[in-house]
């Protein structure tokens, strides 16, 4: 009887804890006595024909880097259903028996077209902005978190020495996830996101008022879908003469050693995505579900749209005072 094959590719924006995931997906495969093929640079490399064979030796050490050793594209020629036929078939001539994809909505979206193409796919997702729903966290959120904790707590240091205010820019597209949390856990003073409205002009009588209460620092975040740090940085300044800073974090907050927590999310998300294509299983999205590992149809993750933010967790900030 041929031996079982199964593929494995890191699609979209790379984030913490793909390659915990990948050596997870390549540990449980063997242990099976599952052939893992890894396909480079995501759905870009499964439509040119670029992959590898990946054995133990592939993925040693690769559990505490960042980033991802397959590399990862965003692809538009996945998005048009020439590009998905030619996918679909790559894979048919690979012999794969099924396909773990592990990226954010867009590539579940790629990996739900192929599922329709006979292709049987398990998505992982993975994406530091935690706006896919069905699970309560993505893959690199956490250590995206700390990073931004990390910068903070520095930026804290300075502002306090120098009595200025630091606007500190967030990723996460169109989801303030990362600047909220990120200013739970920091002690920043406000969060500006894209799912909460406000004012330049009440943040900036705000700031005076802490200021003559003798708070003469103060850390404001805001997520890339809510303004510019440096036009509000800018707007401080005109408005209340506050001398102000910007830091923007951009892709630092993608990168660096996965957190204990991406870590172990990688090995449960790997090992349930090859346990359910050995059940014969596809179309799911493997996801966290108040601690437990749980498969959704990836038809309702696509249709359910962009995950909000918890109610409870912006009550948690107003009660806090950010
Ligand atoms: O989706 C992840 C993300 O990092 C977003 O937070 C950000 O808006 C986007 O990707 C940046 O994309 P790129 O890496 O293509 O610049």
């Amino acid at each position: 009887m041929n031996r079982k094959r199964i593929a494995v590719l890191t699609s979209g924006g790379d984030c913490s804890g793909m390659n915990a995931t990948v050596r997870a997906v390549v540990r449980a495969g063997l242990a099976e006595g599952v052939e893992v093929v890894g396909i480079l640079k995501g759905y870009r490399g499964l439509i040119d024909g670029h992959y590898e064979i990946l054995g133990t030796r592939s993925v040693s050490n690769m559990l505490q880097r960042g980033g991802t050793f397959l590399q990862s594209a965003r692809c538009r020629q996945m998005m048009d259903e020439a590009g998905q036929h030619l996918a679909a078939e790559n894979l048919r001539g690979l012999g794969v028996d099924g396909l773990v994809v592990i990226g954010g909505d867009g590539s579940l979206r790629g990996a739900l077209a192929l599922q329709h193409l006979g292709i049987r796919v398990i998505g992982i997702p993975a994406s530091i902005d935690n706006d896919i729903p069905f699970t309560d966290m993505s893959l690199g959120v956490d250590t995206a978190l700390n990073n931004i904790i990390h910068a903070v707590d520095c930026l804290k240091d300075t502002a306090s020495s120098h009595d200025r205010t630091f606007v500190v820019e967030t990723m996460g597209r169109n989801c303030g996830y990362l600047a909220v949390m990120a200013s739970i856990a920091s002690g920043a003073e406000y969060a500006l996101i894209p799912e909460v409205p406000y004012a330049i002009d009440d943040i900036c009588k705000n700031l005076r008022r802490r200021f003559e209460e003798g708070r003469s620092n103060s850390i404001i975040m805001v997520a890339e879908g809510a303004g510019k740090a440096q036009e509000i940085a800018d707007s401080i300044k005109d408005s209340i003469g506050f001398e102000t800073r910007v830091m923007i974090l951009g892709h630092y907050q993608r990168g660096g050693s996965p957190s204990a927590f991406d870590r172990t999310l990688a090995a449960r998300f790997g090992v349930a995505a090859v346990d359910a294509l050995l059940a014969n299983d596809g179309g799911k999205m493997v996801g966290l579900s108040y601690a437990s590992i749980k498969l959704t149809n990836l038809e309702q993750v696509i249709h359910a749209g962009r995950r909000p933010i918890d109610a409870v967790v912006l009550k948690l900030a107003a009660t806090l005072g950010i």
